[in-house]
């Protein structure tokens, strides 16, 4: 039945190429202003086994770069926001693994030769010849798939940055090597661990990692979907299921065919959907709500959840078939505070990336600043340090992060370092009523609430979780108040 199915798949571990995918196309990303020339160079590289990417503005190219390397970049000097020599820089400063070719506007050999001291491979005068673009381009591919070659070597070491993770601690090596295993798999993975630990990176990074990169990633939030909805967004609809669907609708499973399902979240999936799920996992067919017709599709699910799944097993509230059925693959996403040594580097990647979006100038942490971050306890895990950076960068100005910048930003609970919470001497603790805490937890939300005027998306961001967990504490503190 399972191998049947085309969507869990045996053997999950059997260990594929680590890096690069042999017959995986290269990507390459051309950033350009010009659309007409992007489709002009598309057209000289059809016959290239690349797949491209593109980016019209210095903004979104470094975007790009920051989310996933690509092989290779074409590189067009001149943009409407900043020079290609700034994006030059970066590569190079952030030593991403890329090979860049720069395309100059005729006459301009002097940006030339500063773009290839600035580390550029190799440049092409405009208006870019197709046999000359093609040949340097699988010359820079050579180069990069030589360098990456010691780079893995170097990589299966140690890796400080992986797919949109930062962090080398070892638990994290540990989930990089589990994401490499599983990619090629078509088997289901199942990723736990508590909010704001990089579950949905995880996911993303099986995704890239995987030969169906190509295909779509997409991703639903289980808890997020009213129950009557439910169905109709997995499965899609037939016009006239029910009043308002007037048209025919693919659902999830249907758009990430050929890609990957991501369900997040998955343990607020209500009972009856997960039993429909269950017949989708078997099958790898669907049906349509109000259709006849069983539909095969071909996705890999990947599951997220923030709770104990046995836990939810246990309180009826994930049936224990779907559990064993989707936890094919196991991935626990560790919580910060059991990897103390990436808090530095994972705050220095988000300041980077809060000076840009803000136009702010920090170079760094004062060592009080740095003292402070590393003593945090952080319950709301990366997530949680990403926005204190954040409103510290937006909220002040200077050379360094000092800590008093945080200070403000990080709540009582965060302040107090780590010794003398463990000893209970904080001040505010001692005097601090005590009651359930899931009493002050909803009394919290409401607040939060109020102060949002009812908008969860924006509530949940005061409190640093996501809108689902504002969901379920409201959920769960409206079934215990009518029970
Ligand atoms: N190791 C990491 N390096 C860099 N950024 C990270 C890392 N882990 C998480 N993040 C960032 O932290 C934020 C939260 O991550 P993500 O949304 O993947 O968490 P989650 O586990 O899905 O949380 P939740 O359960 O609340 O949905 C995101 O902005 C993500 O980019
Ligand atoms: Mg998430």
């Amino acid at each position: 039945m399972e191998g049947s199915s085309g969507i869990v798949g045996q053997d999950p571990t059997a260990s594929g190429p680590r890096h690069a995918w042999p017959g995986t196309p290269a990507r390459v990303l051309i950033v350009e202003d010009n659309l007409e020339l992007i489709s002009v160079y598309r057209r000289y590289l059809a016959t290239e086994a690349v797949a491209i990417d593109t980016a019209t503005t210095g903004r979104a190219a470094l975007q790009r770069l920051a989310e996933d390397s690509p092989a290779a970049v074409l590189l067009d000097l001149r943009l409407p926001d900043m020079g290609g020599q700034e994006i030059l820089e970066r590569i190079r400063a952030e030593r991403l693994p890329t090979t860049v070719i720069v395309l100059t506007g005729c006459g301009s050999i002097d940006s030339a030769v500063e773009a290839m001291r600035a580390g550029a491979y190799d440049f092409l005068a405009k208006p870019v010849d197709g046999a000359r673009l093609r040949v340097a381009l699988r010359n820079a591919l050579e180069r990069q798939s030589l360098s990456h070659l010691v780079e893995s070597y170097r990589q299966s070491f140690e890796r400080d940055r992986f797919r949109g993770f930062v962090g080398a601690s070892p638990p994290m090596q540990a989930v990089y090597r589990m994401i490499e295993r599983a990619a090629p798999s078509r088997a289901c993975v199942f990723i736990t661990g508590e909010s704001g630990t990089g579950k949905e990176i995880c996911a993303r990074a099986i995704h890239d990692c995987s030969p169906r990169r190509d295909g779509p990633f997409i991703a639903i939030n289980c808890g997020a979907i009213p129950r009557e909805l439910f169905e109709s967004e997995l499965f899609g609809h037939t016009r006239g299921a029910f009043t308002g669907a007037v048209t025919t609708r693919a659902g999830a499973a249907q758009q990430a065919n050929g890609g990957t399902l991501f369900l997040d979240e998955l343990c607020e999936m209500e009972p009856a959907a997960q039993a429909k799920l269950l017949r989708f996992v078997q099958s790898g067919t669907l049906r349509k709500v109000g259709g006849e017709r069983h539909e095969k599709v071909d996705v890999r699910l990947v599951c997220a959840t923030n709770r104990d799944p046995l836990d939810a097993v246990a309180r009826g509230q994930l049936r224990e078939d779907i559990y064993y059925r989707l936890r094919v693959i196991p991935i626990h996403m560790p919580p910060l505070r059991e990897k103390p040594d990436d808090i530095l580097p994972i705050a220095r990647h988000f300041l980077a990336v809060a000076n840009r979006e803000e136009r702010k100038d920090f170079g760094g942490f004062s060592p009080q600043a740095a003292a402070l971050l590393s003593g945090c306890p952080w319950p709301g895990n990366v997530r949680q340090l990403q926005n204190a950076i954040r409103t510290a960068v937006i909220l002040n100005a200077g050379e360094t992060v000092q800590a008093e910048m945080l200070r403000g930003v990080l709540c009582p609970a965060d302040r107090a370092p780590a010794e003398d919470r463990a000893a209970g001497k904080s001040g505010c603790f001692e005097q601090m009523r005590m009651r359930p805490l899931r009493e002050a937890e909803r009394d919290l939300i409401e607040v939060a609430l109020a102060r949002c005027r009812g908008n969860v998306r924006r509530a949940a961001e005061l409190l640093q979780v996501s809108p689902s967990t504002i969901y379920r504490r409201l959920k769960s503190g409206a079934q215990s108040a009518s029970g």
